[in-house]
């Protein structure tokens, strides 16, 4: 198979002003034309602009690590191409150029990032990246100190040893280290699989916090309640191909679109599609469970009667009239 070549992109070639990434009729066959050959992406094209939140979902082997891992050219198409920023990732055979200037502009953190953990103190772990990427000792030292906190963890740990951590702590020292080298684009492979509720919903407020901050943030996860909550577009992915690419509220709160894709409703989709089943309608920008649990409030305050202590009474007696009968 052909190397990506990655080359600064020819400026009349420029992606439309916003665009921060454009996959464009993306194909990648792992061992082509060997007898372990596989489609693992099928003509897959999509458009990321800056500061979008974007879902990756798909039902397991659709392609999703396939695809984020094209991002930084940790893998090369087989055919199509990719522009990013500056950068354009194609299947040609000439050697990778700047390859080490987009991976430090487009951050990505594996699933199970925590098991490439490798050095001796957790201050070790994080500054290796920036490091790698030319920043002095000193200033990764500090950026060390700023993004360990940014993670929720102190900073008296920096000297610590990452393997006492806990699965979860030692994940967030994984993040820290991609942080550090403060990239414009962020992508996470199922960063909440295997964490507790607690764990996983502070690491959510970190990738919220990073996009709210301007980041760009591409998150593939199984868990569309969260999807739904977080990101603004979503990506659909079935069988190596892209099935659904448009806003997050038109595909997941949509039980047909779900269905189709072979997905779980989110919580908060099947429930309000039971109460639309009775003929209950709920505003349509519900994207978590407190603002559902806000809405229905609303609509129970709206349509509660007090009783009529004489209408019950009356119904009472026709009651006990009934029985006596
Ligand atoms: N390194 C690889 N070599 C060969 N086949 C692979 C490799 N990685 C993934 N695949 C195959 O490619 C398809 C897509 O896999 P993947 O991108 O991991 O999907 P997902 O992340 O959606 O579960 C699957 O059929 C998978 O078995
Ligand atoms: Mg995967």
């Amino acid at each position: 198979m052909s190397k990506a070549q990655i080359k600064v992109k020819n400026p009349g070639t420029k992606a439309k002003a916003s665009a921060q990434i454009e996959v464009k009729n993306v194909t990648q066959i792992y061992s082509m034309r060997t007898p372990f050959e596989q489609k693992a992406l099928d003509n897959v094209s999509l458009t990321v602009e800056k500061g979008d939140f974007l879902a990756i979902i798909g039902t397991t082997g659709s392609g999703k690590s396939t695809l984020i891992q094209h991002l930084n050219a940790l893998i090369k198409p087989t055919f199509g191409e990719i522009e990013i920023l500056d950068f354009k990732l194609t299947p040609s055979r000439r050697k990778m150029r700047k390859i080490k200037e987009l991976r430090r502009r487009v951050g990505v953190v594996f699933q199970f990032a925590e098991y490439q953990i490798f050095e001796s103190t957790i201050e070790r772990e994080i500054i290796f990246g920036p490091k790698n990427f030319g920043i002095s000792h000193n200033d990764a030292v500090k950026r060390a100190a700023k993004y360990i906190e940014i993670v929720g963890l102190k900073k008296n740990m920096l000297e610590k040893s990452p393997f006492g951590l806990s699965g979860g702590q030692k994940r967030r020292v994984a993040i820290a280290s991609v942080l550090s080298c403060e990239p414009e684009i962020l992508v996470f492979d199922e960063p909440i699989a295997g964490l507790d509720p607690s764990g996983a919903y502070d690491i959510l407020q970190i990738l919220k916090k990073l996009n709210d901050d301007g980041k760009t943030i591409i998150m593939v996860t199984h868990n569309l309640d969260n999807a739904l909550e977080y990101s603004n577009k979503t990506l659909i992915m079935k069988e190596t191909q892209v099935e659904y690419n448009d806003d997050t509220s038109k595909l997941l709160l949509n039980k047909n679109i779900l269905e189709k894709s072979d997905l779980m409703l989110p919580q908060v989709t099947a429930f309000i599609n039971e109460l639309n089943l009775h003929n209950v309608s709920l505003p349509n920008n519900i994207n978590n469970i407190n603002t559902l649990a806000t809405e229905v409030i609303k609509l129970l305050k709206s349509n509660y009667k007090k009783p009529n202590p004489c209408k019950e009474k009356s119904h009472e007696s026709s009651n006990i009239v009934k029985k006596s009968k």
